[in-house]
């Protein structure tokens, strides 16, 4: 039933010698520092935990799977209290040497890891199509994507301006300067195991922290190879850490330590409120990038190709599997039945497959827990009344390949319209006014993304500013980028990443008064 991936062959546990010849890095110009030139022929394979610049293995391995078959890619190292502990002390001990060094200094490093990411482009979307299950085009623009970051702190880090204030007090002079605020913890998902990474890593090391990163368990390969690349990109020891392994005993590590002054977490909603209730503990500062459900709304004066367009690119992208993914479409009435045909026609277009094979644009779903809810969120729909127009079932792939579904005549009874489905199906909820919309629309704990597509330029400034949620795409679906602040109200978080804000998040605010 399954074709076996093609393309990489990765080693099991305790291989770590034989790296094999993958990433084929051009020797640079004799002007480079001569480190960028070696280990770049070896694979960007690595199972062990990366602390204070030592790959470190574990007494245990736990298997990473490939979603799309099963297969196990390679046994990692389970690292727990102890294997974070010791990233700890290395994070702190080199954040002070970390935080002296220029922004210029820092920048330097911060691209060399950026091009040595982009040289091995093909080798790192291989591996992230391998553990994660996303097709081969979308895994090339998340290693793009994830580059970028890097880049964009790089350069923001030279420009973390302070202030001179008029003083209140004579023959004195005022000062606020930013500094970084210490070593932070990183605490990232598996459906951008390689993007959450560097967009919390890029601005932490940008503004002179320290990293210790815990990847998902589901995939923690990513996270070692882009370890390879900042210790290959002159990263000093301790100053960027990664363990994996078990999650309840390296998250309490983390948030209890003395040693963390900041927390950063993408995930869900229920793990963001206990994050941020063990953070209160030791008053941290804390950025959070939880759950949505997200509404697009389709306007009578829409250009419906372009609402289509714009439509399947934010709902199936990663096969739904996104914090930003449209959950919730709402179709005005007198333009709702062309929609759906339309977007009927784009959904059968998609191609169900492994992610590495050649024209795949969905991939399987993670595991069989995101099978399960997607196949319960089905269910109920239709259980409510909901109309199915195409899909709705497992796909003939079996595994946790699902149908790119379509489902209509849904009202807000529904599971979907309440939580937040993570995988290939669009409800589609029809609506009359435009200030019905907005309210159906805004009825929900969530915040992070909303949609609309319209051509009524007042509609625009009306709606924007009516929807709640912290990032909003008008007439577009696909709306990140390193450039524009990422993140969300209510609770679907605090703090915002990317962006020239982000690397405030790292910061904190010195005010010096000076006589
Ligand atoms: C996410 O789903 O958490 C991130 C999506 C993005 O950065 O576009």
């Amino acid at each position: 039933m399954y074709r076996p991936p093609s393309g990489l062959t990765l080693h099991g546990a305790g291989g770590h010698t034989d790296r094999k010849t993958r990433c084929t890095v051009e020797v640079l110009d004799s002007a480079e520092p001569l480190f960028w030139n070696m280990k770049m022929n070896n694979s960007l394979l690595e199972t062990r935990s990366y602390i204070n610049g030592q790959w470190t293995a574990s007494e245990d391995t736990y298997p990473v799977f490939n979603p799309a078959n099963g297969d196990v890619l390679a046994q990692a190292a389970a690292a727990g209290a102890q294997e974070t502990h010791q990233a700890l002390q290395a994070a702190d001990t080199a954040f002070l040497k970390w935080r002296e060094d220029t922004a210029g200094a820092r920048a330097a490093i911060l691209l060399r890891w950026k091009d040595l990411m982009l040289r091995c482009k093909d080798e790192l979307s291989n591996l992230l199509t391998s553990e994660q299950g996303k097709p081969l085009i979308e895994a090339q623009g998340e290693v793009a994507y994830a580059a970028g970051f890097l880049e964009w702190f790089a350069e923001e880090g030279k420009r973390t301006y302070g202030d001179i204030i008029p003083s209140h007090l004579p023959n004195t002079q005022v000062l606020v300067c930013k500094e970084p605020v210490g070593p932070a913890g990183a605490i990232t998902p598996w459906n951008f195991p390689l993007a959450m990474i560097t967009r919390k890593a890029g601005a932490a090391l940008a503004a002179g922290c320290s990293v210790v990163v815990k990847p998902s368990e589901l995939t923690p390969l990513c996270a070692f190879a882009l370890a390879l690349l900042a210790e290959e990109a002159g990263v000093p020891p301790g100053v960027f850490n990664v363990v994996s392994g078990d999650a309840p005993a390296i998250g309490t590590a983390l948030m209890e330590s003395p040693i963390i002054r900041k927390i950063s977490f993408t995930g869900s909603t229920r793990t963001g409120r206990l994050l941020m209730a063990k953070a209160a503990e030791g008053i941290k500062k804390i950025s959070l990038e939880l759950g949505g459900n997200a509404p697009f709304i389709v306007f009578e004066d829409a250009d419906i190709d372009q609402a289509v367009n714009a439509a399947a690119a934010s709902k199936f992208r990663n096969t739904g599997q996104t914090c930003v993914c449209v959950n919730r479409f709402y179709i005005q009435h007198s333009v709702h039945d062309e929609f759906v045909e339309k977007l009927r026609g784009r959904i059968d277009s998609l191609v169900v497959g492994n992610g590495l094979d050649e024209g795949v644009t969905q991939g399987p779903l993670i595991n069989q827990a995101a099978l399960k809810k997607v196949q319960n969120h089905v269910k109920d729909a239709l259980g409510k009344g909901g109309r199915l127009i195409t899909g709705g079932k497992l796909h003939k792939l079996g595994g946790t390949f699902y149908e790119p579904t379509l489902i209509t005549h849904v009202n807000e009874e529904i599971i979907g319209a309440r939580e937040e489905t993570f995988g290939p199906v669009a409800f589609c909820f029809s609506f009359g006014s435009e200030q019905e919309v907005v309210k159906r629309a805004n009825d929900t704990p969530y915040g992070l993304a909303a949609y609309f597509c319209t051509r009524d330029m007042d509609r625009v400034r009306r709606v924007s500013k009516a929807l709640e949620a912290g990032i909003i795409g008008v007439n577009e679906g696909l709306i990140s980028t390193p450039s524009a602040p990422f993140g969300g109200i209510k609770q679907s978080g605090l703090g915002r990443e990317g962006s020239k804000y982000g690397i405030d998040e790292y910061m904190e605010l010195k005010y010096i008064l000076i006589r």
